[in-house]
């Protein structure tokens, strides 16, 4: 016999007769129903007709119906394999199956349809796997689909990384950083299925090393130099007095010469340190190796704790820990807002009002909304009638504001609030460079890590101090 005969005898021909059963031919209408659904998908994806950005329409298109497809063309095989159980416990098994006839026109389009099928159903499993692999990496998929990543995912568009993918920052180089990627998301997912997660989600070392991520994009020892940094802050009087503090941080990097300098030239050696908690707030071990290998240990001389927990080489992200999830200071983020003239200063007593509101806690943005702008009504109404009766829209303008700030940075669901996520860069609002910079990490011969205000940057005006300074500047 030859193959070919073999296979139409042994193989085919019992296929096709025990395939004739209802959930067989339940499963062939569920693979071929949803194939049709995925093909047109997929066509009108490739005139560019189908980015929408719903997270639900990526799961249903590109987990759903790929599952159902794949769940019909294993539905199949089971009906066959019942019917067969079946047939054969009832002693009804055929001694010869029905008869395939090549020279019947009728079967032999019969077994094209079938052999093309499966062809068909090759491509599309192919397909829909790469697709639901792609969708797994989309900003949509790791940022909206699932409640718990709504803080990060809400920080995410407002960040000057929102044009970077979750991916670009969260997934280490090779199979392995992308293998270890999939099974913690996995775990977490079945976190989440089983309400079981942390509230709020911690960093937890979730981010691979910098040189895997961040610097496929920026150069670590770039020159960037000097930049000078204005910070505008607003008081709490009647008028909201504006001042505004300069500071020309040395940041440096690697100059023409080779040399490096600055706060990126020293910490681009080799710095390990040792923290108490999952955000490394509190850091009472550091140990720094100089370019001739010579390594310095600073030990925190105020210490109450033991010395002992996470051990850690520094890299950017240490400092940079919010680069693509900003979140603010209830002050911070008004004086933006107010600076840009989205919360307009000529109202009396903004400033002291806003601050005491986006403090106060709703259950959520839209409670807040209703909140703020009754009690922001009300304050005017009752003080400043007039004003409240010719600066409505500027009123309502500033509790929508408000509201928005609110949202952008509250959750209570998730137990996040103002100041749940640090921002290391700088030392005002957090522990920041302070948390090794601060006088009293010592080494054994009682060198300790700079700390005096001019080794980072230079104040050249604090709170308008210097305004024939920023007159020769041009800030008004
Ligand atoms: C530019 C790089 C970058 C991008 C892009 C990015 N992240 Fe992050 N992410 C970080 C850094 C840095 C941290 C803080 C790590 C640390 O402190 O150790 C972080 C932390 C987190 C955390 C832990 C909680 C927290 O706020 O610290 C979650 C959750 C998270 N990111 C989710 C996302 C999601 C979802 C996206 C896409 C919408 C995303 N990230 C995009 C860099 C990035
Ligand atoms: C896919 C490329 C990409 C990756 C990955 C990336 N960045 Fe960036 N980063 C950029 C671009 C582009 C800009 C300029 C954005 C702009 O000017 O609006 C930028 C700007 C910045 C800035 C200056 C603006 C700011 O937010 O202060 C810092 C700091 C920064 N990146 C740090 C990081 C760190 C730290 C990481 C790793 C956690 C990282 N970046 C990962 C592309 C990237
Ligand atoms: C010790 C803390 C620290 C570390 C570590 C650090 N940076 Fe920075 N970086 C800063 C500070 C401070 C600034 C200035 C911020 C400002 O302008 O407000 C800065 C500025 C930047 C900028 C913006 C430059 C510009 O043009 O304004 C980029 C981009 C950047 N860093 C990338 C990186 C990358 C990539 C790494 C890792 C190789 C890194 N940084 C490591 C502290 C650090
Ligand atoms: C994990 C600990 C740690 C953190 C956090 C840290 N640094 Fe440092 N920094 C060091 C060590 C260690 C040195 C090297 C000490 C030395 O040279 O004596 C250093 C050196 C420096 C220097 C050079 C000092 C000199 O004497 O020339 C500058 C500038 C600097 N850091 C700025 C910063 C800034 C800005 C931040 C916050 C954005 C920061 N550092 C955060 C550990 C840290
Ligand atoms: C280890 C480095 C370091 C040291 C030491 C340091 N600073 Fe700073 N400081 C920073 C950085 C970094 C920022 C910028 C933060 C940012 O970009 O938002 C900053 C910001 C500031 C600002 C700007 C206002 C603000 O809220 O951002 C003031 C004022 C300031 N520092 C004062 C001081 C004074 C006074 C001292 C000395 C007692 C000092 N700093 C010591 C790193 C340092």
């Amino acid at each position: 016999m030859s193959a070919f005969q073999y296979i139409r005898e042994q193989w085919l021909r019992p296929a096709l007769f025990f395939g004739n059963n209802l959930l067989s031919l339940l499963g062939g209408a569920i693979t071929s129903a949803s194939a049709f659904v995925l093909i047109g998908f997929w066509l009108i994806d490739a005139f560019g007709h189908g980015g929408s950005q719903n997270p639900y329409l990526g799961i249903i298109l590109d987990f759903f119906l790929p599952a159902l497809f794949l769940l019909g063309l294993i539905l199949i095989p089971i009906g066959m394999l019942l019917r067969r159980a079946r047939l054969r416990r009832a002693g009804q098994l055929p001694a010869a199956y029905p008869r395939i006839d090549f020279s019947d026109p009728v079967f032999r389009h019969g077994v094209d349809i079938v052999l093309i099928a499966t062809f068909c159903n090759f491509v599309i499993l192919g397909t829909a796997t790469y697709r639901g692999v792609a969708y797994m990496d989309t900003v949509s998929f790791c940022g909206a689909t699932c409640h718990v990543m709504a803080p990060e995912g809400t920080a995410y568009p407002v960040s000057t990384h929102s044009g970077v993918a979750c991916v670009d920052c969260h997934i280490g180089h090779g199979v392995g950083g992308y293998i270890s990627a999939k099974v913690n998301g996995t775990r977490q997912l079945l976190d989440v299925l089983r309400h079981h997660y942390p509230t709020p989600i911690q960093p937890n070392d979730m981010l691979p090393p910098a040189s895997q991520t961040c610097l496929n994009c920026h150069r670590a020892d770039a020159w960037i130099g000097d930049r000078i940094r204005i910070q505008t802050t607003f008081a709490d009087d009647a008028t909201n007095t504006r001042s505004r503090t300069l500071i020309l941080l040395h940041v440096g990097g690697r100059n023409l010469d080779g040399q490096l300098s600055g706060i990126h030239g020293a910490h681009l050696g080799h710095i390990e340190y040792i923290s108490t908690d999952a955000s490394h707030q509190t850091i009472h071990y550091v140990a720094h190796t100089a370019a001739d290998g010579t390594v310095t240990e600073y030990t925190d001389t105020d210490r109450k704790s033991a010395m002992t927990g996470i051990r850690r080489t520094m890299d950017c992200t240490d400092c940079h820990n919010r680069v693509a999830h900003s979140f603010q200071t209830p002050a911070r983020a008004l004086d933006q807002s107010m600076l840009a003239g989205l919360i307009s200063p000529s109202l009396p007593y903004i400033h002291k009002q806003a601050l005491a509101l986006l403090q106060a806690s709703y259950p959520d943005q839209k409670q807040a909304l209703t909140a703020i702008q009754t009690s922001l009504d009300h304050y005017y109404q009752t003080n400043y009638p007039a004003i409240w009766q010719s600066s409505q829209l500027q009123i309502t303008q500033a509790a929508s504001r408000l509201a928005v700030l609110w949202g952008q940075n509250v959750f209570p669901f998730m137990k996040v609030t103002w100041g749940t996520h640090p921002n290391n860069l700088g030392h005002n609002d957090y522990p920041g460079c302070t948390r090794c910079h601060d006088g009293s990490h010592n080494s054994a011969s009682g060198k300790s890590i700079a700390s005096d205000c001019a080794t980072c940057h230079n104040v050249l005006t604090l709170d308008d101090s210097n305004r024939k300074q920023l007159a020769d500047l041009g800030i008004q």
